[in-house]
């Protein structure tokens, strides 16, 4: 595995940030990323719907914020891994296509606004770092959860290719209401942070992508 030169002067093994909007491409870059560098990959959006989907069984609001701080750490969620990529289970069920429904496409934008809930998986995400290198996906990973990492990658695509690969998946959720309400919260909104590198994927292939980001960690691995 190529990290042991690197974590050897440094607290933490690497931290490999994918930050993007909706439908960029970067769950797919991150994962392939993450397979040839034999990291664990890390889904954080999974995280913010699991708690979006517990919420709505137990018949509690997006907008109800008291409700949702109240029951917060209480939640009886687990969050692991499993053939190096991480789950979430709640009451020792994997939840899967329950990250997809509806309810949780509508209202997880809400609830991942509240601080309270971003400070409790912040906590969550970074443990994933202690022991292991991971590729780490969502919206803050760059901006916040590993603000020090220098490995950092913004990946984007026009609205007219985001849209149409939203489509390919068979999903019609409102993509756009979402990265809206990424963008303009005020508590760790979704932005490239300063020292990310830009990769506008519109016209490049996700293996063009992936050997991109690929090449640009193993120069800096080798710093
Ligand atoms: O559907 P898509 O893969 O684009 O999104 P996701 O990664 O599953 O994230 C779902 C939602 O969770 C986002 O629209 C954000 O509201 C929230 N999220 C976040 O706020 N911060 C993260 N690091 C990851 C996800």
């Amino acid at each position: 595995m190529l990290c042991d030169s690197y974590t050897a002067h440094r607290m933490n093994p690497p931290a490999i940030a994918i930050d993007g909007p909706a439908a960029s491409g970067k769950s797919t870059v991150a994962k392939l990323v993450a397979r040839q560098l034999e990291y664990t990959f890390i889904n954080t959006g999974a995280m913010y719907r699991a708690i979006a989907w517990y919420l709505a069984q137990q018949g509690i609001s997006a907008e109800d914020t008291d409700a949702i701080i109240t029951v917060l750490p209480d939640i009886p969620l687990q969050f692991g891994k499993e053939d190096s990529t991480s789950t979430v289970l709640c009451g020792g069920r994997k939840l899967t296509t329950e990250l997809t429904q509806p309810v949780v496409n509508d209202s997880v934008s809400v609830i991942a606004a509240i601080p309270e809930v971003r400070a409790f998986l912040l906590q969550k995400q970074r443990e994933y770092n202690k022991n292991e290198p991971v590729v780490m996906e969502g919206r803050d990973i760059g901006s916040v959860v590993f603000p020090d990492t220098p490995f950092k990658y913004f990946v984007t695509a026009s609205p007219e290719v985001r849209a149409a690969r939203r489509a390919a998946q068979g999903l019609t959720d409102s993509i756009d209401e979402r990265d809206k309400n990424d963008r303009s919260r005020s508590c760790a909104p979704l932005t490239q942070a300063p020292d990310a590198l830009l990769v506008d994927t519109s016209n490049m292939t996700i293996d063009q992508v992936v050997q991109l980001i690929i090449s640009d960690i193993r120069i800096k691995l080798a710093k």
